[in-house]
């Protein structure tokens, strides 16, 4: 069957009707990849699969929440949408908008975002604007904008974000037949947290999963108002997909760890960067490192004792890899020693190689 996007495949379960303009650049059906060595770190009965959501059009799994942002956008008869971004929700607004003639306005934190993220925002032509303040101050802005000029804002507050984003959860439990045990990302503003657990409670009501799972969210530890209680002024993070202080959706993230009996946790920078290392080096998986948190959670909770408690023959748990390791290639470049320069020479090469 043909593949057009998340609308199409999951109409049934989302807010369309057959006068909704359907926007897609084909997002989603990202896949579900096999982590043998994260699974080892574990033990025998845990199946780790990591949700590569990197590859969708533009790089992460905003596209998901954004085809029907815009979608909902056009049908409305909206001339522009506006958001603030640490980087991925900018860049997903500004290819849907192009592909639906919608004016987009991004309000970015000035110096803070991801070099492949600016240069998708700007390439799709949104007229990006950086302020010198950060994300929190970005989304007050947009917010003030968005209720007193006519304009849409489509961060994850806008509903139809969440509804979109779902669709994570429909595609992994119809991969497996079932929900995972345990689903583990990272957490931000908390739009993906909240539209996962939607997702799962959806389709246990449909009847279409006999079980939920239990619910992993992890923060940066400089950016971690949910596990601390309260919110952090200045966040800071190599993460800077996650660098937020004062997440919109705080209360469902709470409520989503809460109804599953999951937690929310945090990672600092320095057990961000050692998943990110190990997806790359030992899983093949390139992510960006706000990804790579879902790892770097899954390995604290294992030293801890977390999951010794768990009972069953085979424990699935999926973790999502938000966005692309090449949204980011700074962060990468500085994990690594610059390659040695030798004479153009093949025996120099040949030392070099050590082979
Ligand atoms: N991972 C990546 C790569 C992200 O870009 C984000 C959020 C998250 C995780 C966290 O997701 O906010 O739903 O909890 N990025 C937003 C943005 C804030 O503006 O691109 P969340």
């Amino acid at each position: 069957m043909k593949y057009c996007g998340v609308i199409n495949r999951y109409k049934k379960y989302l807010p369309v009707s057959k006068k909704t303009p359907i926007i897609t650049i084909n997002e989603g059906n990202t896949p579900l990849i096999f982590a043998n060595k994260v699974s080892a770190v574990l033990g025998k009965k845990f199946r780790v699969y990591l949700k590569y959501e990197g590859l969708n059009p533009t790089g992460s799994f905003k596209d998901r929440g954004m085809t029907m942002a815009i979608s909902k956008a056009v049908e409305s008869k909206s001339a522009a949408v506006i958001c603030a971004s640490t980087g991925n929700t900018s860049a997903s607004a500004a290819a849907f908008s192009a592909r639906s003639d919608l004016k987009c306005i991004v309000v970015l934190p000035e110096g803070a975002i991801a070099m492949g993220k600016l240069a998708q925002a700007m390439i799709h032509n949104a007229r990006v604007i950086a302020i010198k303040g950060n994300f929190d101050d970005a989304l007050d802005i947009v917010k003030d904008i968005s209720e007193n000029y006519p304009v849409t804002m489509v961060n994850s507050i806008n509903p139809y974000r969440i509804e979109g984003q779902k669709t994570a959860s429909f595609e992994i439990a119809d991969y497996f037949g079932d929900a995972p045990h345990f689903h583990s990302l990272p957490v931000g503003n908390a739009g993906n947290i909240t539209a996962y657990w939607k997702g799962y409670k959806e389709y246990y009501s449909y009847r279409k999963i006999s079980r939920l799972p239990q619910m992993l969210g992890f923060q940066a530890s400089g950016a971690a108002p949910i596990v601390k209680g309260y919110p952090i002024k200045k966040p800071e993070t190599i993460a800077t997909a996650i660098r937020i202080g004062n997440p919109a959706s705080w209360q469902k993230a709470i409520e989503a760890k809460e109804e599953s009996e999951g937690l929310i946790g945090m990672v600092t920078d320095n057990q961000i960067l050692a998943a990110y290392k190990f997806l790359a080096k030992e899983e093949g998986v390139f992510c960006e490192p706000a990804s790579a948190a879902s790892i770097a959670g899954l390995f604290k909770l294992n030293k801890s004792g977390y999951f010794s408690r768990v009972k069953g023959k085979e424990i699935i748990i999926t973790c999502t890899l938000t966005g692309h390791g090449l949204k980011d290639p700074k962060i990468a470049i500085s994990c690594i020693k610059p390659p040695p320069v030798v004479p153009a020479k093949t025996r120099a090469v040949v030392k070099a190689a050590g082979i």
